[in-house]
């Protein structure tokens, strides 16, 4: 599902330099699996994120995902891709402001073609999922930070992507509720429908995910391919 190869990608900083986020990074992993990716901040976790979600491009090596070469493939495609085979729970949310929480959630399917009728449909069952019914009617900023991730959560899924990335998805959220975005990606994994990643900095998160990544300083820490 997952091929990289030789993956380097490094960023221009405003001084001039390049700050390295990923050197010769390659990783295999196979559809329907469910992988934590743990390692120390600035070690190229979102970065790698980012590139498996089309949002970003390598400077060197390959990049495969559900049989598309992102590397290489053309700006429609990479749409294509992101808009049908991904969803991505972001470090910081990403909804959009102006909608409110049940339009955020059907964002996806409206872009993807799909009635505005049918897309509110699935994505009020997705909030009702995320435990959210009551509050599909509100903006943003009138729910908790909590309830604000668990919507971002329902977003990723609206659309059965086939790749589930999420970057430190509990990381704002106490314990019962991380739980709950736990479940909702347990039952997604046991679906067998979606090979899902998840960056995070919790020990117990990772422990609860059958696959486990360690990285390190732009690659894998040594001994971090511990699947
Ligand atoms: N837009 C950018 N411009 C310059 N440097 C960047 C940029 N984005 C990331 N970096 C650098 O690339 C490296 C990897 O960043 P990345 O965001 O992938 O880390 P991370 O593992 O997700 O960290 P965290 O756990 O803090 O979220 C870091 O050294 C970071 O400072
Ligand atoms: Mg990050």
């Amino acid at each position: 599902m997952i091929r990289l190869r030789q993956v380097s990608r490094a960023y221009r900083e405003s001084s001039g330099a390049r700050a390295r986020a990923l050197e010769g990074f390659s990783l295999d992993l196979a559809a329907g699996t469910m992988t934590a990716i743990t390692g120390p901040s600035g070690c190229g976790k979102s970065t790698l994120l980012h590139l498996l979600g089309a949002l970003d491009q390598p400077d060197e090596g390959t990049v495969e995902v559900a049989g598309v070469a992102l590397h290489s493939a053309s700006e429609a495609q990479r749409t294509r891709y992101r808009r049908e085979t991904v969803g991505i729970v972001f470090q910081f949310f990403h909804l959009l402001p102006g909608l409110t929480l049940l339009e955020n959630v059907s964002l996806p399917l409206v872009l993807a073609g799909v009635g505005r009728g049918a897309a509110r449909a699935r994505g009020g069952e997705l909030l009702s999922l995320a435990g959210l019914e009551e509050k599909g009617g509100r903006l943003p900023h009138e729910v908790s930070g909590g309830e604000l991730q668990r919507a971002a959560v329902a977003r990723a899924l609206v659309h059965r992507p086939r790749l589930l990335l999420a970057d430190e998805p509990t990381g704002n959220l106490d314990s019962a509720n991380a739980a709950r975005v736990m479940a909702l990606f347990q039952e997604v994994h046991r679906s067998g429908l979606a090979t899902i990643v998840v960056v995070t900095h919790s020990a117990e998160i990772a422990a609860q995910i059958p696959g486990r990544l360690a990285m390190a300083d732009g690659g894998l820490a040594p001994g971090g391919a511990a699947h």
